[in-house]
């Protein structure tokens, strides 16, 4: 028997990416079957395609793959392609489903959220180009679990993951492979592995911390082994189930011992981290931490020094939320620069078509069209082959930036596990003020603008409205708030501040009290505080 009959089950609705919900939840009856089932239906079924299959390691993810297995052999896959043990970092998967010419690919991750048997998981489709699957398919997935009434599950033992090779479940074929060959050897294209060895070797030092997370066996293999960088560079380099109780995710507050380490006495040259999946990233230098808004500026700026983007880039991107820091880069090389909504799926279509080179978002994303998703360990290369390439350090090359470009000064502030009525009638009632609050005068600055961002698509002309609220001051100031699409407690409100300041005073000082004036004015149009009877954000990045 292969075929089950089912019934909906509520809230399948994927967010910013892929569905993520309380593990308990995706070990609910039929929960995970119900909406893999949704997801080859929705993409008009996988009978004779191949696809890749692997995740970042966290608790379930074994006994998920092992369900997918059998559920795409009774749908008549190919093939899949998976990797050992389950694991692939979301950056290889992209790039698997790209050099292997597949289908499509499944990821089993709930990225930087912590893992464990009541902590995330999540599961993600991405397309044949190796990126996230677009709205119009995650909707249909989502319709589709909503009418559901079967699915088609093979009886058969569990496949063998742990040894790399083919076996068969039914007429599929499951091709075992290193999670870590095909991505390591992608870099090697990108990057002068070379001058990075000549690096290592004269004594530079760096710290990258993996949170007990899928991208330890890549940062070894890649710095340790074929950089040569000391043994122990990588910390935390062991994937577990639980992420050693680590909360998975690259920013000063979770990423706290590398924070202590690159902060204190005798710093290594260089520190990074990245998260539970391997596609954010991190940088810091000895006293120095780079904002991810400075970190694509930076990027764009140097990117002609790395031999994979030597001769330029096509143009860049970045969400809506993140400064305009690299817009500033732009103009001087006269490339275009786009401004999307928050999630890595809507730089897809811009790199498919050839406008864009690299993307970027404040929330630790960067990455480039060598694949179709962010990438951390991709982002930890960049900034070593610019210091390499510049015989600088990082507080060195970010001085220098902002001399030339000026400075975004900017900051995070996140309200976690809000209450999601009290988060989103506060929205809804800033959203009927808007149009009243131009020209007003709050705390000594003026609003220039005020306004929901909607994004057209440039490629497809597809349509997303509600896309986070911006409010503009003169000067060039502005405050966006928008409400994340992946939490799965409550509602999570986001307050991104961002001040210009075009030098070459005022380039030094510290980002919360630079922006202090633009957090007052905030509170007093918006009353977070009052609103939601918090003292501060939770979470300030
Ligand atoms: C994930 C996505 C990113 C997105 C981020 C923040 O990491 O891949 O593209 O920027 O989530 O999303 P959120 O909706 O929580 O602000
Ligand atoms: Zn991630």
């Amino acid at each position: 028997m292969t075929t089950y009959s089912t019934a909906p089950i509520g809230g399948q609705k994927p967010g910013t990416s892929g569905l993520r919900k309380k593990t308990p939840v995706f070990m609910g009856p039929n929960y995970l079957e119900n909406f893999v089932q949704a997801t080859f239906d929705a993409i008009g079924g996988v009978s004779g395609k191949t696809l890749v299959l692997g995740g970042d390691g966290r608790y379930f993810g074994a006994e998920a793959a092992q369900v997918i297995l059998k559920m795409a052999a009774a749908n008549g896959a190919a093939r899949v392609i998976v990797g050992q043990g389950a694991w692939l970092s979301t950056p290889a998967a992209s790039n698997l489903i790209r050099a292997r010419g597949a289908d499509g690919g499944l990821i089993l991750s709930a990225s930087h959220n912590p893992g464990g048997p009541n902590e995330d998981f999540g599961v993600k489709y991405n397309m044949a180009n190796g990126g996230p699957a677009p709205e119009a398919v995650t909707e249909a997935i989502y319709a589709r679990t909503q009418e559901i009434a079967e699915y088609r599950k093979l009886e058969a033992p569990d496949v063998n993951l742990t040894a790399i090779g083919e076996s068969h479940l039914d007429a599929m074929v499951v091709e075992v492979v290193d999670p870590v060959l095909a991505y390591a050897d992608l870099m090697e294209t990108l990057f002068d592995f070379k001058a990075l060895r000549g690096l290592f070797h004269e004594g530079f030092t760096m710290r990258m911390d993996a949170m007990c997370a899928i991208t330890g066996p890549y940062a070894v293999e890649i710095f340790e082994n074929r950089l040569g960088a000391a043994p122990g560079t990588v910390v935390h380099e062991t994937p577990l189930p639980d992420f050693g109780g680590m909360h998975p995710d690259p920013n000063p507050t979770w990423a706290h011992e590398l924070m202590a380490e690159l902060m204190g006495e005798g710093a290594p040259d260089f520190g990074a981290a990245s998260d539970g999946d391997g596609d954010r990233n991190m940088i810091l230098g000895p006293g120095c931490y780079v904002s991810p808004s400075d970190s694509l500026a930076v990027i764009a700026a140097n990117a002609h020094l790395v031999p994979g983007y030597a001769g330029g880039l096509k143009g860049v991107a970045r969400s809506m939320p993140t400064s305009a820091a690299v817009d500033r880069v732009a103009e001087a090389l006269g490339i275009d620069c786009y401004e999307t909504p928050t999630g890595w799926k809507f730089f897809g279509n811009l790199m498919d078509a050839g406008r864009v080179s690299l993307c970027g978002e404040e929330s630790f994303g960067t990455g480039s069209d060598h694949v179709r998703e962010k990438d951390g360990l991709w982002a930890v290369l960049m900034w070593l082959n610019i210091i390499a390439a510049r015989g600088q350090g990082v507080a060195e090359i970010l001085a220098d930036h902002w001399a030339r470009f000026g400075r975004n000064y900017y900051s995070r502030h996140d309200y976690e596990a809000l209450p999601t009525d009290v988060a989103t009638a506060m929205l809804d009632d800033l959203r009927d003020r808007l149009s009243g609050l131009l020209g007003r005068a709050v705390s000594g600055l003026v609003i220039a603008g005020a306004d929901e961002f909607t994004y057209t698509d440039p490629v497809d002309g597809s349509v997303s409205a509600r896309q986070g609220f911006r409010i503009l001051f003169e000067g060039g100031s502005r405050v966006v708030l928008r409400l994340s699409g992946t939490g799965t407690e409550g509602a999570t409100l986001r307050v991104y501040l961002e001040r210009y300041v075009p030098g070459p005073e005022g380039l030094d000082e510290d980002p919360q009290a630079a922006l202090d004036p633009i957090i007052v004015a905030t509170e007093e149009i918006v009353g977070i505080r009052a609103r939601t009877g918090r003292a501060g954000p939770d979470v300030i990045t």
